[in-house]
């Protein structure tokens, strides 16, 4: 691919998202449903995100052939454009956050394919909030507090944090407790909280005592992504007589379905004719990157409804530097800061509340 033969502004109205980046949360609005529905659109991010930045090809020991090239904790990454970040400006400091679980040495036990109708945005965008979670996650929400966790400062092309375990809970699972073994080398607060990451564009790294999950997604149209969750577990669980993934598994599964209802909704509603950009949540200074989080507030204290939630949560997968490309431009260069800038004083991922 040349770079100089992609078209470089998004086939998104200007408008539309220059109100998207608004720094002010309440004055900032969603990006807009065609970002979501629009062939031409979802062409441009093939050219710009999805073949001019690192992608997650899958784990390293399934692919065969030339062309991955680089490799990270056991995932294969290939830039299609040779125009990309450095990888290792591209993950940033993800990698000491990431490292500690030690995925390199990981199996994967267990692992679903699903196509969800929903755009690939809508997708990740849902993975980094929720307030849906009291209303569709009944299972998640018991293992883990609602009102927990908080979004990291990041310098590479990656948003998310970490939300902690009920007291009882070892695990995420149906009982809360785990059926393999802890993850070798974490410290005592790893051992109590889930970690929850997205590197752009398509990897979903989530981090639990015992194991490791990821969705891997690839869009196939505008409103359409095929979506591969695996679950990763040390060797040591080999060693037990009755080790079975299927407590992580058929946990996230139940999950997972979930919430590829609720995405399939978002993307109908976008479809409509009376979608329009919408506000995001005005709770600010706490994070709340994934599942387990918080509703959004009504000026004054008052929690919205779930549904209400979702229309105030919509245009969250960028951070304000990435969705700055659509309005602007340029290729995976100009949607991640490099290292050594510090965190954006604003939140990493405009869906949440931070
Ligand atoms: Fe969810």
């Amino acid at each position: 691919m040349s770079r100089a033969a992609v078209e470089p502004i998004a086939p998104v109205d200007a408008q539309a998202i220059r109100t998207a980046l608004r720094s002010t949360l309440g004055a900032s609005r969603t990006l807009p449903p065609e970002a979501y529905l629009s062939e031409e659109v979802l062409a441009w991010e093939r050219s710009h995100f999805f073949e001019g930045s690192w992608v997650c090809l899958g784990r390293a020991e399934e692919l065969s052939g030339p062309g991955v090239v680089r490799e990270w904790h056991g995932w294969a990454f290939a830039d299609a454009s040779g125009y990309a970040l450095p990888f290792e400006e591209h993950v940033g400091n993800l990698d000491e956050l990431v490292a500690p679980w030690e995925p390199e040495r990981l199996f994967v036990a267990g692992k679903h394919e699903y196509v969800v109708n929903a755009n690939w945005k809508t997708i990740t965008e849902n993975y980094h909030e929720c307030y849906h979670c009291p209303s569709i996650h009944p299972a998640l929400c018991k293992v883990t507090p609602v009102d927990s966790g908080e979004n990291f400062p990041h310098n590479g092309c990656w948003v998310g944090g970490n939300m902690e375990l009920m007291d009882f809970a070892e695990t995420m699972s149906f009982t809360g407790r785990g059926g393999g073994m802890p993850i070798r080398g974490l410290d005592e607060k790893q051992r109590r909280e889930v970690y929850y990451y997205g590197l752009f564009p398509n990897l979903l790294i989530s981090l639990h005592p015992d194991y490791v999950m990821t969705h891997r997604m690839d869009p196939l149209t505008p409103g359409k992504t095929w979506v591969e969750c695996s679950w990763l577990f040390p060797p040591e669980v080999t060693e037990l007589a009755d080790f079975d993934p299927s407590y992580a598994s058929e946990f996230w599964d139940v999950t997972n379905r979930e919430d590829w209802a609720a995405c399939e909704s978002v993307q109908r509603g976008l479809a409509s004719r009376g979608a329009r950009q919408g506000p995001f949540a005005l709770e600010r200074g706490r994070g709340s990157p994934v599942h387990g989080h918080r509703r959004p507030r009504l000026p004054g204290g008052a929690h919205l409804p779930s549904a209400a939630g979702q229309r105030l949560r919509r245009g969250g997968l960028l951070t304000r530097g990435q969705r700055a490309v659509l309005l602007r431009g340029g290729g995976a260069r100009t949607i991640c800061r490099r290292p050594g800038k510090g965190a954006e004083a604003g939140p990493q991922a405009p869906s949440v509340p931070p």
